[in-house]
């Protein structure tokens, strides 16, 4: 069953009460002719959004640009494992919680990311053998993480990365020691940490409909909704190269119809061509479901993979032609 557009957007609206319109920034700040996220809202659609921390808004341009074009904000590192629990039962949320401040105080939405993922994952928890052990560490790390932004937070990727290449599961610590019992375990604990949010599965790679791995997501979260897990969302990563914004419409078709809503997550296209922008646009405008687009980042030589210029605004801040190009296919 699909949520229509009405209901999300009053959902949202209990997190994010503030209006969406913001005071019209001064056009040197804005950096770009109009806010995609502006654009996107006309659409009907929650956000556009960005990955940032206070490395990024408090340094040069960042800042002003995120406040200007964008409406949502997910933290680029700081509510990882490794940056949260080093440690167990130690929690350190000093940067996340800046971040979280810096949306909240420019009535941005924010998705959390992430609380179980293999990566950027501390020793101590790659080391557990046992079941008891590993389930109480990762309900006490969601309970927590998502405890502290209880109804902050429009939606937390719950699990990220779950999936190997083949449509299989990847060897993790939580699927080799819980099975796929960590996916329930994971969701319901987050159900019940923060009830209001929008509960996330996301991955990389979903970029093709024909993909393996596409389809591992689609057939297994199908199932899980099934079964009573109680997940939200589909997310794609959308980590693209020249050329692949052609399949992400199929793609997103596929994912989106497996879930109650999909969003792109985090968006970056090296050597891009402007279709694959338009596509990727499309992409999400073409599902009634898809909420929004968070692209990972601001500028070019800030990505975590600068080769190939991948976001829209350039090194010296400028908004580059593929920001116009996301404008146009919003338009
Ligand atoms: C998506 O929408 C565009 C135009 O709105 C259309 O050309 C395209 O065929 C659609 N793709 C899919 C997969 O629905
Ligand atoms: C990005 O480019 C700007 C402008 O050339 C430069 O000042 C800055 O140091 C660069 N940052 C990184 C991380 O390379």
């Amino acid at each position: 069953m699909k949520l229509s557009i009405v209901t999300l957007l009053s959902a949202s609206a209990l997190v994010s009460a503030a209006p969406f319109a913001e005071p019209e920034p001064i056009l040197d700040e804005r950096q770009a002719s109009q806010s995609i996220d502006a654009a996107m809202k006309a659409k009907g659609r929650l956000y556009f959004g960005t990955a940032t921390d206070p490395n990024r808004f408090n340094s040069g341009r960042n800042g002003a640009i995120i406040k200007a074009n964008f409406g949502q904000v997910t933290p680029e590192n700081s509510m990882k494992w490794d940056q949260t629990e080093r440690s167990r039962g130690s929690f350190n949320f000093g940067t996340a919680d800046q971040t979280v401040k810096f949306a909240r105080d420019n009535n941005q939405m924010i998705r959390g990311h992430t609380t179980v993922w293999h990566s950027q994952l501390p020793g101590w928890v790659s080391q557990i053998r046992d079941r008891g052990t590993l389930t109480t560490v990762m309900q006490n790390h969601i309970n927590t993480l998502m405890g502290r932004w209880k109804g902050q937070i429009y939606a937390w990727d719950v699990i990220n990365e779950m999936f190997a290449e083949n449509g299989g599961f990847r060897s993790s610590v939580f699927y080799n020691v819980l099975g796929e019992d960590f996916v329930r375990i994971a969701f319901e604990t987050a159900r019940a940490a923060d009830p209001d949010c929008k509960l996330y599965i996301n991955d990389y790679n979903l970029d093709s409909a024909n993909y393996a791995k596409t389809q591992g997501m689609v057939r297994n979260v199908k199932k899980w909704i099934s079964q009573g897990i109680p997940i939200d969302g589909i997310g794609s990563q959308g980590h693209l190269r020249t050329g692949q914004g052609a399949d992400a419409p199929a793609a997103m078709a596929a994912l989106c119809a497996a879930a109650p809503e999909c969003s792109l997550t985090e968006v970056d296209i090296q050597n891009a061509q402007s279709s694959d922008w338009t596509n990727v646009v499309k992409a999400c405008l073409n599902q009634s479901n898809c909420v929004g687009i968070t692209v990972w980042g601001v500028r070019d030589n800030d990505s975590w993979r600068p080769q190939g210029n991948p976001l829209l605004f350039d090194s010296n801040y400028n908004a580059k032609q593929a920001y116009n190009t996301v404008l146009a296919a919003l338009q």
